[in-house]
């Protein structure tokens, strides 16, 4: 049972013993690694569309004013036209009623020539967010955030994964960072990354996902802090994403942990004056006990836009195949 695990291992061993030499964690690069992903999406595209397949398309629907959501939403335009997956925005404004939002998601839907869809969250607080997410069609769901995606996730059945923790399974395989028998802990349990990470980390790859075999632990906002830190401490990969600055500290970490930090946090710098983008982990102090460590920007962030794209290429391909496209 340990035999497969022992290859991985001992890179894990030996990786970690090269940080603990500099008494620094590895640093995980979201973002050269999300660019090779790029690469070999692009190309795979390239030879889809090569064997006379259309262009797959994604459709993004921002709904108010937002100014992250603009960015972000922005960002993954840039994606899909740099690996050549056609792209559109449709901005609609804050007062769009929850009707005319999904009479656009019903077109959306029955268009042939759209292969994704993606909601841009958070909607206005007059929309509810879960009859969105699940009025977009299973298969478009890019985001996987459709019910049926998310059930289908649970009982470990191929569908479309959220795209955060896919990146960050895609971090964790790329690094060698091993999982089987593991301590793992999740903070945060929000629907749409920290509880499908958990179930990723805890999978026994008997059905459609690779396992990971993990012991998952999910931390939240009721979990006392003296737990959260007693938790952490015990934990080989700590997943956080609660957006909150410096909720992970140095005491909280394992010598050698594997921390992953998925918090978003803009905050004023005081020196500068000028804003910019921290995570929920103390990096700077965390770096010295952690074995692996993503920063913010550059961590999983990028990941998450890959992930997009192949959700998107995916979801393409199994519209392509059923309606016998091509
Ligand atoms: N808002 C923040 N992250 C996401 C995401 O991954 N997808 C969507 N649809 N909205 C978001």
């Amino acid at each position: 049972m340990w035999r497969r695990s022992i290859g991985s291992l001992m890179v894990s061993i030996s990786r970690t013993y090269a940080a603990k030499e500099s008494n620094m964690a590895q640093l995980i690069d979201g973002k050269s690694i999300s660019q090779e992903i790029r690469k070999q999406l692009s190309q795979e595209l390239k030879e889809l569309v090569a064997t006379g397949c259309p262009v797959p398309h994604l459709t993004a629907v921002i709904v108010g004013d937002d100014e992250a959501s603009k960015k972000y939403v922005a960002n993954k335009m840039v994606a899909c036209q740099e690996v050549g997956i056609s792209s559109e925005t449709k901005r609609l404004p804050a007062s769009t009623t929850q009707e005319e939002l999904l009479q656009l998601i019903d077109d959306l839907n029955k268009d042939p020539l759209v292969s994704g869809i993606l909601v841009q969250l958070p909607v206005p607080d007059h929309i509810n967010e879960r009859t969105i997410c699940n009025a977009v069609h299973v298969e478009k769901d890019v985001d996987g955030f459709n019910e049926q995606n998310v059930g289908r996730l649970a009982l470990d059945m191929d569908g479309i994964i959220p795209a955060t923790p896919l990146g960050v399974k895609r971090l964790l395989e790329h690094f060698n960072i091993e999982t089987f028998g593991r301590n793992a802990v999740v903070v945060g349990r929000s629907k749409n990354v920290s509880l499908p990470m958990a179930i990723l980390l805890s999978s026994d790859g008997k059905y459609a996902t690779k396992a990971m075999d993990a012991t998952v632990t999910i931390c939240h906002r009721h979990t006392p802090p003296k737990e959260l830190a007693r938790y952490c401490r015990n934990a080989d990969i700590i997943v956080v994403a609660v957006g909150k600055v410096g909720l992970i500290t140095k005491d909280m970490i394992k010598p050698g942990a594997c921390v992953i930090d998925v918090g978003i946090n803009r905050i004023k710098d005081e020196k500068t004056g000028t804003f910019k983008l921290v995570g929920d982990v103390d990096f700077d102090e965390v770096r010295q006990v952690a074995g692996h460590i993503t920063p913010v920007p550059g961590g999983v962030g990028p990941m998450t836009v890959a992930m997009l794209l192949h959700n998107t290429l995916k979801a393409a391909r199994k519209q392509f195949s059923d309606r016998k496209t091509c």
